[in-house]
């Protein structure tokens, strides 16, 4: 469990992080989405205690991370891929890392297994890994220690399309047995498969959060007609205001069925008509975002 209350962080004039709050519980992946800059590296480094917040507070199993004895056999940390150290070997650095959890170092080859980073990948210096490699070192020395919770930053950078698949796959699984993950990204379609819920940031400020499925469900319909004018005459006699798409399909929020409805009504034909899905939440996002950035210049 991840209890995230108010968290605020301030740099000089700037706000980092802007009254955040949630929660993620034991057998569910929360994605934690937001543009370059939202502030998703600061709340999880606040999280693990590796930056303090100006105001706010973050425990992880009712216990902020600072006070935690051992804290790698309880919740596992990936938040940069580079931070290994580079003269080791994979081998070298899960060893270690289990050596000072107090942990017998027999599991270190399974674990690299895991990861895919057995044989003589193991025995290669990290500095010689590639980026994707490093994410995969890094998530196997997040797990060693067994930890009942995962916090992960951007862990899909540099995989590959096959690699993305096995950290998806790897996740659920550690959820299912009951662990909590919280995995960042700025893409929301690279956590939308594995996640249950979202949370998604900008301009250091929560703008929705939710169960997954629930916000896909609000995220509207996606409507395009033959005569775009006819359309926007209808919505507007409907009394709902669409908003146009870069496809150039309009993103309505109101339900397929009174949308077609009215349509056959007024004689105005409909070449699409469905339910917006994770089209309609980026769509939202991308315009939450974009708010929120105007926003912070007018500040
Ligand atoms: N140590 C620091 N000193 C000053 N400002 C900082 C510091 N760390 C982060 N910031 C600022 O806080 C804001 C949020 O940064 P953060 O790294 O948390 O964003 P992010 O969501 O992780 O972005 P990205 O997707 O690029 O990783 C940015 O404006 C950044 O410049
Ligand atoms: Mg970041």
């Amino acid at each position: 469990m991840i209890e995230v209350e108010h968290l605020t962080k301030r740099y000089g004039r700037h706000l980092a992080v802007d009254d955040v709050s949630f929660t993620c519980e034991p057998g569910t992946v929360t994605g934690f989405l937001g543009p370059n800059g939202a502030g998703k590296s600061t709340t999880m480094r606040m999280i693990c205690g590796l930056a303090t917040p100006t105001s706010g507070t973050a425990t992880v199993s009712g216990v902020e991370y600072r006070r935690l004895g051992n804290p790698g056999r309880q919740i596992g940390v990936l938040l940069d891929a580079s931070a290994q150290h580079a003269g080791r070997t994979g081998r070298e650095t899960l060893a270690l890392a289990a050596v000072t959890m107090g942990l017998d170092t027999a599991r270190v080859p399974e674990r690299l297994r895991q990861v895919g980073l057995e044989g003589a990948a193991a025995r290669r210096r990290v500095r010689a890994y590639s980026l994707g490699m490093r994410q995969r070192l890094g998530l196997a020395y997040a797990m060693i220690g067994d930890p009942a919770v995962l916090i992960l930053d951007e862990p899909a950078n540099g995989l590959d399309p096959e690699g993305i698949h096995w950290m998806r796959g790897l996740l659920r699984g550690f959820a299912d047995r009951g662990g909590t993950v919280l995995l960042s990204s700025h893409l929301l379609r690279e956590v939308e498969v594995v996640a249950d819920r979202l949370v998604m940031i900008g301009g250091g400020r929560v703008l929705m959060q939710g169960d997954k499925a629930q916000l896909l469900g609000a995220a509207g319909t996606l409507v395009r007609a033959a005569d775009p004018v006819a359309l926007d005459a209808l919505l507007d006699r409907m009394g709902v205001t669409g908003s146009r798409c870069a496809d150039g399909g309009v993103l309505v929020p109101a339900g397929p069925q009174s949308i077609g409805q009215a349509a056959a009504e007024s004689g105005v034909v409909l070449l699409e008509l469905r339910a917006a899905g994770s089209g309609g939440l980026e769509e939202m996002f991308l315009r939450l975002t974009a708010k929120s950035e105007l926003e912070e210049v007018s500040r």
